[in-house]
């Protein structure tokens, strides 16, 4: 008999995913639509790979100097150094005062999941907090790391459809101490609702009162606003008003090149002379996980963002996802609404990013799915960038159909 035939299987969300990837792909009927992607789609429909980075590509194809030998466990050096100015500005008082260091690392789920061990393991959280509804990863890699408290903060109004405001301070207040605390910096996933700055400056504040340890994530810098500043804009927050911190940057998003898993965490400390301690041990948990991170992502990232025109290029190509996801936004409210779809879609264009959070209920996403042959996540959340003229009318008439047939109840 197996070893393994003691295993059972699993009935997470991820198996859910992997069950809706999989009908989404046996299902014969030849209209289908999958809007639960989660890398950007170009107007027919494909992964974009942006311009840019083919550039980048070829001049480092035919660079005869470089090799594949081991990256050192802490990734690219000057990969590590462009990707944490992207994110903290290259004025940063942090920088300039020697308080920050990086690591490159396999992504946003990769950098969350490095932080969450250290914290764990060498600053003994046990609890965290995280957003409900959040990200569905987020449980699963504090579950990992040995978190056994893991709690959740309120952000989210199901009948406003708006971030909640007062219900996540009124959470934050209540945490428990010595506690971290999950921030997705712009785009949150799924309610697509991110806090406004004066929001941000009064949740940062009970952070601060409350002493929560913040782990800020940041996988859509660029394509929540259009502006790369202006996403980072939290971080930077933190970082003038003396906290203590790590955010784990992702750029795959924003680079449309998810598998590459190319991801920098950024740790910002009040005194430069923990550095050292705090890099060997996060060196010493690498080590032991994965050795060292790949280097071709890395390559690409440097390769544009030290070159003024390919990052100028860059900014333009970050825009072009910003504008389509604005525009169909637009395009999806309106054609609600001119169908007289019940209920209200205003907060589809107050969403901001790549995905939108349709407040559909899971009854509803079901008959979406079994009915029209629109695959959905069950949360509601759709990638606005799997719309195109082609399919935007057939989807918003589904989805009427659907809010009609499965009511919602309140
Ligand atoms: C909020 C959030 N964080 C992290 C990720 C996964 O990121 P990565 O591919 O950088 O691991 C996603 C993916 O959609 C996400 O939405």
């Amino acid at each position: 008999m197996s070893v393994f035939a003691q295993i059972e299987i699993t009935d997470s969300i991820e198996m859910m995913r992997e069950t809706m990837r999989e009908s989404f792909v046996e299902d014969k009927f030849e209209n289908k639509i999958n809007l639960g992607l989660t890398s950007f789609r170009n107007e027919e429909g494909d992964a974009w790979s942006l311009p840019v980075v083919k550039q980048a590509e070829k001049v480092i194809a035919s660079d005869e100097t470089l090799n594949k030998a081991y990256l050192p466990v802490l990734g690219l050096e000057s990969f590590r150094n462009v990707a944490t100015k992207l994110l903290l500005g290259n004025e940063s008082p942090a920088l300039l005062e020697g308080r920050v260091f990086s690591a490159q690392v396999l992504s946003g789920t990769g950098g969350l999941r490095v932080a969450a061990e250290f914290l764990n393991k060498h600053l003994k959280y046990k609890t965290v907090y995280i957003s409900k509804p959040g990200w569905r990863n987020n449980h699963l890699i504090f579950k990992s790391a040995k978190f056994d408290n893991i709690q959740y903060y309120r952000y989210w109004n199901i009948n406003t459809k708006a971030f909640a405001l007062e219900p996540m301070l009124e959470d934050l207040r209540r945490a428990r101490d010595h506690a971290v605390i999950v921030l997705q910096t712009c785009a949150h996933n799924p309610t697509g609702c991110d806090p406004t700055k004066a929001q941000w400056i009064q949740i940062a504040k009970v952070v601060k009162d409350k002493q929560l340890f913040p782990l800020l994530y940041c996988p859509f810098q660029g394509i929540a606003s259009g502006d790369l500043d202006e996403d980072a804009w939290i971080v930077r927050y933190f970082v003038s008003h003396g906290f203590e911190f790590f955010c784990s940057q992702a750029l795959v998003k924003n680079f449309s090149f998810c598998n590459e898993r190319i991801g920098n965490l950024v740790c910002v400390t009040k005194k430069g002379n923990v550095i050292k301690n705090v890099k060997s041990q996060l060196a010493f948990i690498i080590t032991g996980w994965y050795s060292n991170p790949p280097v071709y992502g890395a390559r690409i990232v440097t390769y544009i963002l030290n070159d003024p025109r390919l990052r100028d290029e860059w900014k333009n190509n970050i825009k072009r996802m910003y504008l389509r996801c604005k525009q169909l936004k637009n395009n999806l409210r309106q054609a609600l609404e001119k169908l007289g779809t019940p209920g209200n879609w205003a907060h589809i264009t107050n969403q901001g990013g790549m995905f939108s959070q349709t407040g559909l209920t899971q009854q509803q996403c079901i008959y979406l799915m079994n009915t029209h042959h629109i695959y959905i996540r069950l949360c509601g959340r759709i990638n606005l960038s799997t719309l195109n003229a082609n399919n935007i009318n057939h989807v918003a008439k589904a989805i009427c159909d659907t809010v009609k047939s499965v009511p919602t109840k309140e």
